[in-house]
């Protein structure tokens, strides 16, 4: 079980949209074999069928919107790969993926450096300690200087950066890079169809003038003089403990740089590290299985309607058909069909080990965050709720079916897909989002999956936070002054609805015992 757990690598790949990451995450599979058409990625085509879009309201717009999972072996580890919705709209499926991975590599774009999802990403990794490996893609066209991103990077992810390779130009003369951690020069050839070979080269020998011409080598040598003087040694261990990133820069659509990337990944990554529940911290070798829940999907196939739990194995081997225990529903389930992904596909399994994700099959029993044991009562953490930036109430708009749309919104509550709000003072259902997406998802699945119909209309909130206090007097008068603006969350806490920030900072102001939280975890 050991070398097991020593090979699998479970990461994300996340970027800003377009930066990448569905390029990226293409080239990593031709490595590993599981598609077989190299490099066609400027391929709508790859796009549509070989990647995550699995719900049909994906296809139709061509943003990905679930998480899925790719798995697949190279050089003999184990690769799990979750694939995080693209679009902002969904971060906080992105964000509650990143609680399944051990590490993440970050696409950056390297004529837009950073913008403002990959610092919301790096965010969510630092509040989890997770170690990053930064590439920069997109050497081919004109970009930035490279020890200009380097800063920006560290100024921006507040991260140590550490090269790890080196680009000799960019844009139209981009020449290839020199790869300082195997101190190999990788030429390359604007060939979407083959991997690029390796050359190994003295960086002080004539022959790299040779191969890239003098001018382009003398720069390369004093670029890489000042890399040395300017970046610390690359030390393994730093990058584990999440305070160094090491960057490589290349090309995911000419398949140039991301071979050197994916090796030295599964050489550094770190294999599945111990989970935090609450009561105690579980490491991945205990001989008892352990998982938790951290993404619900519905309708992965169209045709069946199906939900499916994805669960992260945290320790021991998970193996089909034996009882665990539902911990939060104090019941013993069985799974006789679970699954894992390749993309479109899905196989069932015999048994998976730490760092492995599941699919369940989901009629309704699971809610993000659930642990399954083998009898011990713990709960994994999960990654907390974020404050929405978005309200709406959600009115039922054909009242034959109004069962129907409690099951839906519920359903997708419990899937995360947004928040639920309930309004003390009328008794109105607020949904909150991060993104206008959500609410047409939202209501497109009510009506395909639900059969139900809603309809929005509009509320004039803010924010919404979670409100406790040691002060129960002034909480109580707390609520009561601002009965309007009081609602519960889905799990029945209390959350101040404020109409705007001085009305939040006023409140704040007047109640010093009220603690506001902007997470739903405290
Ligand atoms: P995302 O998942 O992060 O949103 O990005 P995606 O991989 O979809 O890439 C966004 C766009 O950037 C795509 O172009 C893709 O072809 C392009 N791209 C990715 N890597 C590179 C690279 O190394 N160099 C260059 N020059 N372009 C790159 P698109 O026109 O939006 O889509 P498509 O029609 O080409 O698929």
């Amino acid at each position: 079980m050991n070398n097991e757990i020593k090979r699998r690598r479970t990461f994300a790949i996340i970027s800003h949209p377009d930066a990448g990451k569905t390029t990226l995450t293409e080239k990593f599979l031709l490595f590993g074999g599981q598609i077989q058409v190299a490099g066609a990625v400027k391929s709508n085509k790859i796009k549509k069928t070989a990647t995550s879009d699995w719900m049909e309201i994906e296809k139709q717009r061509g943003i990905s919107v679930s998480t899925s999972v790719m798995e697949f072996d190279y050089e003999g580890y184990k690769v799990n790969i979750l694939d995080t919705p693209g679009h902002q709209d969904f971060a906080e499926d992105t964000f509650r993926t990143l609680t399944a991975v051990d590490s993440a590599i970050i696409v950056v774009d390297s004529a837009k450096g950073v913008e403002t999802q990959t610092r919301k990403l790096m965010n969510v990794c630092r509040m989890r300690n997770t170690p990053v490996i930064i590439f920069i893609n997109k050497m081919d066209r004109e970009g930035r200087d490279p020890f200009d991103l380097l800063d920006e990077l560290e100024q921006e992810l507040e991260i140590k950066v550490r090269p790890l390779s080196w680009p000799i130009n960019q844009g139209q003369k981009f020449k290839g890079v020199y790869n300082i951690y195997e101190n190999k020069l990788n030429l390359f050839t604007p060939d979407k169809q083959r991997v690029t070979e390796k050359i190994e080269v003295d960086i002080d020998s004539d022959e790299l003038d040779g191969k890239v011409g003098e001018s382009d080598a003398s720069k390369l040598r004093e670029d890489l003089e000042l890399v040395d003087g300017v970046y610390p040694g690359f030390k393994v261990e730093d990058y584990r403990s999440a305070e160094v990133a090491p960057v490589f820069f290349g090309s995911a659509l000419n398949n140039f740089g991301v071979q050197e990337l994916l090796d030295c990944f599964v050489e550094i990554a770190p294999s599945p590290k111990p989970t935090k529940a609450e009561e105690r911290t579980v490491e991945p070798e205990e001989a008892k299985f352990s998982g938790f829940i951290f993404k619900i999907t519905a309708n992965i196939d169209p045709n069946h309607r199906s939900c499916i739990a994805f669960c992260k194995v945290c320790s021991g081997k998970f193996v089909r058909n034996q009882p665990y225990l539902h911990v939060r529903l104090d019941k013993t389930v069985r799974f006789s069909s679970p699954t894992q992904f390749m993309a479109q596909r899905k196989s069932t399994i015999d048994e998976a080990y730490p760092g492995d994700i599941v699919g369940l099959p989901d009629n309704g029993i699971f809610k993000i965050g659930d642990t399954l044991t083998e009898g011990e009562k713990i709960h994994f953490r999960g990654l907390p709720s974020f404050s929405p930036e978005m309200f709406k109430y959600i009115e039922n708009a054909d009242p034959m079916k109004s069962k129907q749309l409690q099951k839906g919104i519920d359903q997708l509550m419990d899937e995360g897909v947004a928040q639920l709000f309930v309004n003390q003072f009328n008794g109105r259902k607020i949904i909150g989002t991060v993104g206008q997406l959500q609410f047409e998802v939202i209501q497109y699945r009510l009506e395909n999956e639900y059969n139900a119909k809603c309809r929005w209309e509009p509320v004039h909130l803010y924010k919404a936070c979670w409100i406790e206090s040691d002060n129960q007097a002034e909480l109580e008068n707390f609520k009561k002054r601002k009965y309007q603006y009081m609602a519960k969350d889905k799990d029945g806490r209390d959350v101040f609805l404020a109409d705007s920030g001085y009305v939040l900072s006023m409140a704040q102001e007047d109640f010093k015992d009220i603690r506001f939280h902007f997470t739903s975890e405290f």
